[in-house]
């Protein structure tokens, strides 16, 4: 059994990444930071190959594809993400960009080959890292909420293509609020509300995944965050969200 997981170095990734070794899955760990891989590699006892690698390129996530397509992967989770902060017209578009080919189009790449693979072999699991975010509008971070939709549509998308098809292949998105890892530092931002614990988080994903749940919402302040954010007006909802990001602002 092996699992493929980017965004492993730390956070949910790295979690997830200790979860899956204590169920026995082999594991390829994805990520530039390569002495942190290989500090969590000494903390696991099944099979880890570290593959260090920035993939917010398309080469290289073929690349990636490419090393590792000969061998028997039954899990993916595309996890690697980073946001940004700040107004739309002052951030830095360079790194919004690095955003786009991060959290969506490393997602997209990655998710096309291996859902190929899955399918011929007509078995695997692919788990994509959206966001509560992935629901609604975020300004202050708006980038990375709308990059966060794209994963959200996409992986509905095609789990209902494969449910057409009677396919044993899943897919599904993790779809948590916030949880506490390097995100916030990366963001350059601090929490404004409580956050849930990384290795809770992953845990919850890793379960819900094998009982093959389209929408994995961990935490019930999520949850209903979730369900009722279904019924309280759009401008409403971009009004709270503005709050709740600004309350992020160090
Ligand atoms: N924390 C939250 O509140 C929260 C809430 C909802 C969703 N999420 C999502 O959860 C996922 C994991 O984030 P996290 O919260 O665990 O944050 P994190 O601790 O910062 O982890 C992000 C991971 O992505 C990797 N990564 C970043 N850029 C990369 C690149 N160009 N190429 C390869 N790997 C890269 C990082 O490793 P290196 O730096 O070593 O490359 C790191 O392992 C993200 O998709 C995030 O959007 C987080």
């Amino acid at each position: 059994m092996k699992a493929l997981i980017t965004g492993a170095s730390s956070g949910i990734g790295k979690d997830m990444a200790k979860i899956l070794s204590a169920r026995g899955y082999d594991l390829i760990l994805v990520a530039r930071r390569k002495d942190l891989l290989e500090q969590l590699k000494l903390e696991l006892k099944t099979e880890v190959e570290i593959i260090a690698m920035d993939i917010s390129s398309t080469f290289n996530c073929m690349k990636l594809y490419n090393k590792v397509k000969k061998q028997d992967i039954d899990i993916v989770i595309n996890n690697a993400g980073f946001g940004t902060f700040g107004n739309f017209s002052e951030t830095n578009m360079n790194k919004e960009l690095d955003m786009i080919d991060l959290n969506i189009k490393a997602v997209h790449s990655l998710t096309k080959v291996f859902l190929q693979d899955f399918k011929e072999k007509n078995k695997g699991y692919i788990l994509n890292v959206a966001s509560l975010a992935a629901f609604q509008a975020g300004p202050l971070m708006a980038t990375y909420y709308a990059t966060k939709a794209y994963v959200l549509r996409l992986t509905e998308a095609i789990y209902e293509e494969l449910r057409r098809e009677d396919s044993n292949v899943y897919i599904g998105a993790l779809c948590p609020g916030p949880v506490d890892t390097g995100f916030n530092d990366v963001a350059g931002v601090q929490f404004g509300v409580k956050a849930l614990n990384s290795y809770d988080v992953a845990k919850y994903a890793i379960n819900k995944m094998f009982k093959r749940k389209l929408i994995i919402v961990p935490g019930l302040s999520t949850k209903l965050v979730y369900y009722f954010g279904n019924f309280i007006p759009r401008k409403v909802k971009l009004k709270v969200a503005y709050n709740i990001q600004k309350k992020k602002e160090k």
